[in-house]
């Protein structure tokens, strides 16, 4: 086998390498034979070579060639010659020269593929991608997205190292504490009946290590959540965490910009305009209906509740006096491309985010029409000049409860601006949120939840009575949002134990219900903690941005499906009787 060893990758040679005897070892990518004279390129994860098998080449060695089959893993030995003139391919680095071949081996030979491999993605549905991910991940799609993840998670650490943050691991094995989502969970096989928890992010132990005296710490920490996989989002994810001593809000967007500005540049060569303009949470809903606005295109809402109250269309009317709002979105020049059919398809859009129903009307040289036009003619509210728009357009509405009414238009928003092509992929968009509420009300249990999470700030105004309106009360804590995604939160802690305690209490939390979740965080507070704050970009999240994909499973090596299964290795699976009499545990309900 020593003597088929590779001189060369795939990717390297060029006509400066003419004359030289090399071997290459790589994968059967194409296969052509044009009348006795074979073509094999073949292929790295440097690139593509293209090797040739002459018609007066030894019959020994042309047997070789046809009996090959594409993706079987091959060592050829041979020269490097120039390509024929009309074989040059500037495109490729190696396309000014072939390898003519003087021997072949099959290091090892290849079933029949369950699907083609591709220079670009792989042409299949998803199950069978992720069955054979190992196959998959070959396609030049695949190989580009992980190098790109890995250089951008070399230049976060090459950043964070440069300004002093030291690399810690936390455990991954730890208590089970409430933190927003659902708890994955480890049996104890020696303190049977006892669990651990998989971390959904390292944050207290982050705040730990500041109590330590780190000062600065960053992990690229895998993250582990029992929640409905989506694009987004996957059961088990990396965040770039990260947390800082004795700093302020502006300290972490000033630490965090220069970041994301550096792996822009040094993982993809773009140059990301800075400082990202900060939007309050307030203006992001009422503006975009989104606390993660899209804003590679404009078309903000414009407010139309007050013009609402008095007029006499009686949807509005009432929405208003139930101390509701009524939003409108402008869409310039759509009037004419959006029949009664389209609509009602955004009407639907509407409907999924909650929304009895979209209003619409239409802009024309004659005034208003279609829709519920008529029960403005006699009114002046629907003003082209007070609300700005102008003949031609389409005027759409939602009406009723703030958070509802504004949402359903933020994704009718969303939809319009890929149906009307005005995201430009090429841009990254990025922006703050911040001022966010720290509680929310949480209808059904009838109680205050954190926002983000327990351990953040209340803003200084409202600490000392922050109890009298929880729902008022402004959080020290803020999001990065890019291209319409959430890509990392972060927050202001508290380190006084006096008012960790008062948020627990808020949120319905007992005294000893705290102790006994919480008390060693607690406890390490009486000790000295130092202010400190930080955040955490998910960088499966901001990889999926960087490549220009709508799913993180395109930038994560071995992903879990929708059902949060592994079609390749069949997890989860059932284990022996052995193993959960060993745990203590016995299943009491089965899939079916
Ligand atoms: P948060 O829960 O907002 O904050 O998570 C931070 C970032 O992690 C990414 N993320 C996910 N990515 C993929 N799949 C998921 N299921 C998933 N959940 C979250 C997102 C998100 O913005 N400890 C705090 C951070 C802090 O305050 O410092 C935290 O985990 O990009």
């Amino acid at each position: 086998m020593e003597s088929y060893q590779r001189t060369h990758s795939c990717g390297e040679l060029t006509a400066a390498d003419i004359g030289k005897k090399v071997i290459l070892n790589g994968w059967v990518f194409k296969l052509r034979n044009h009348g006795g004279l074979f073509f094999i390129n073949l292929r790295d994860r440097f690139g593509v070579t293209q090797t040739v098998i002459d018609d007066g080449a030894p019959e020994r060695l042309r047997g070789a060639a046809a009996s090959l089959k594409f993706e079987c893993c091959i060592a050829v030995c041979g020269t490097v010659r120039p390509r024929p003139d009309s074989m040059v391919n500037p495109q490729m680095p190696t396309g000014e020269i072939e390898v003519a071949a003087e021997e072949i081996v099959v290091l090892n030979g290849c079933d029949t593929l369950p699907f083609m491999i591709d220079e670009e993605e792989t042409q299949a549905k998803e199950d069978l991608r992720l069955r054979y991910r190992f196959l998959d991940l070959r396609s030049g799609g695949m190989q580009s997205r992980i190098a790109l993840r890995h250089k951008t998670a070399f230049a976060v650490r090459e950043f964070l190292n440069g300004e002093g943050f030291f690399e810690i691991e936390t455990p991954t094995f730890i208590k089970s504490t409430p933190e927003g989502a659902r708890d994955f969970l480890v049996p104890s096989r020696i303190h049977k009946g006892k669990f651990y928890a998989l971390p959904q992010s390292p944050q207290l132990y982050k705040q730990l290590l500041m109590v330590s005296g780190f000062d600065k710490y960053f992990q690229i920490a895998r993250c582990y959540r029992d929640e409905d996989a989506r694009g987004d989002r996957q059961p088990e994810f990396t965040q770039i965490d990260m947390e800082m001593s004795f700093v302020s809000a502006e300290d972490v967007y000033s630490v965090t910009e220069r970041m994301m500005k550096h792996v822009f540049k040094k993982a993809l060569n773009v140059d990301l305009p800075t400082p990202f303009p900060r939007i309050p949470y307030a203006q992001a809903m009422n503006l975009y209906g989104s606390d993660k606005p899209e804003l590679r295109f404009d078309m903000t809402f414009v407010d139309f509740t007050e013009a609402a109250r008095n007029c006499s269309f009686s949807v509005f009317r009432n929405a208003v006096e139930e101390g509701g709002t009524v939003k409108l979105l402008i869409v310039p020049g759509a009037a004419e491309a959006y029949s009664r059919k389209k609509i009602s398809e955004l009407e639907e859009t509407a409907k999924i985010y909650g929304a009895p129903g979209l209003a619409w009307m239409k802009a024309t040289e004659n005034g208003l029409e279609g829709g519920i036009s008529k029960f403005f003619e006699n009114d002046g509210s629907v003003s082209a000049g007070r609300l700005g728009f102008k003949a031609g357009d389409l005027l759409l509405f939602s009406a009723g409860p703030f958070k509802t009414a504004v949402t359903a238009l933020g994704a009718v928003r969303l939809r319009l601006g890929k149906d009307l092509g005005l995201i430009d992929p090429n841009r990254f968009s990025f922006c703050w949120i911040n001022d966010f509420p720290l509680f929310e009300w949480n209808e059904e249990e009838r109680k205050w939840d954190p926002a983000h999470h327990m351990f953040t700030m209340p803003k200084e105004k409202y600490l000392a009575t922050m109890e009298e309106n929880p729902g008022e009360v402004i959080g020290d804590l803020y999001d990065l949002v890019c291209n319409g995604y959430e890509l990392a939160s972060g927050s202001i802690r508290i380190h006084d134990p006096a008012v960790q305690k008062r948020i627990f209490k808020i949120v319905g939390f007992s005294e000893e219900q705290a102790e006994e979740k919480f008390g060693f965080l607690l406890n390490a507070f009486r000790y000295g903690a130092p202010p400190h704050g930080g955040i955490a970009p998910g960088l499966d999240r901001l990889v999926m941005i960087m490549a220009g994909k709508d799913s993180i499973k395109e930038v994560i090596a071995f992903p879990k499906n929708n059902v949060m299964a592994s079609p390749m290795d069949g997890s989860p699976s059932p284990v022996d009787a052995a193993q959960l009499k060993e745990l203590g545990l016995s299943v009491t309900e089965k899939e079916a």
